[in-house]
């Protein structure tokens, strides 16, 4: 998609990945998942010459959400977290907005578009613009996340990864919430082939491969 703009920045002790996400032409953008290092995070938007008009948290996990207080009131700008997230995830901050699955948020003259994907948590949220989709910490290449937290449901993560992500078309380009994987980006349709999470013959051999049961 030639008119959207994307950064993906590793960052912090976790290998968490924050994203600038937006509209190449406008340069107004998102950033998604800020949890390390405001001052650098501020300083890359002021060298590409880009206008920060939003703060989209994938869940409430502090190492996805640290930085949002502070960024939203540095700049005064709302921060998009589910509805459903678990609350005691749930950030405490002026400008929270609750969004919800299917909703569209406009950023410049391009249109992104949330998908409800629980399981890590109860409130995760993927980001889709074009073929661009940002997974969180639901789905990492070749790895899914942890569902041993408080909050998280094997079972939900199952129906997520099969019945909401599988069904996605194959040219998706995950980026993903962690540098875990053999590479920072992959095509959805190689992950359905190598990702040990989505390729998994049953439900019961997905349980039994996350969580050990
Ligand atoms: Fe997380």
């Amino acid at each position: 998609m030639q008119n959207i703009y994307l950064k993906q920045m590793e960052i912090g002790p976790m290998q968490n990945f924050q994203y600038f996400i937006g509209c190449q032409r406008t340069r107004q953008i998102a950033v998604v998942d800020p949890a390390w290092d405001m001052e650098r995070l501020l300083s890359e938007a002021e060298n590409d010459e880009l206008e920060i008009r939003h703060i989209l948290l994938t869940h409430g996990h502090p190492d996805h959400m640290e930085g949002a207080a502070e960024l939203s009131r540095r700049l005064e700008i709302p921060v998009y977290i589910s509805e459903n997230e678990a609350p005691f995830y749930m950030p405490h901050i002026q400008r929270l907005r609750h969004i919800i699955d299917g909703q569209k948020i406009p950023i410049g003259k391009v249109e992104l578009q949330c998908i409800a994907t629980p399981g890590h948590t109860p409130g995760c949220m993927c980001f889709r613009i074009g073929n661009i989709l940002l997974t969180g910490d639901t789905l990492f290449i070749d790895g899914c996340g942890r569902c041993d937290l408080p909050g998280g449901d094997p079972q939900r993560m199952y129906d997520t990864l099969y019945h909401v992500i599988k069904r996605l078309p194959d040219d998706l380009i995950i980026y993903p919430g962690h540098s875990y994987g053999p590479s920072s980006f992959c095509t959805l349709g190689k992950q359905k082939q190598t990702n040990p999470y989505l390729t998994c013959k049953s439900k019961k051999d997905f349980l039994e491969h996350r969580m050990g049961y």
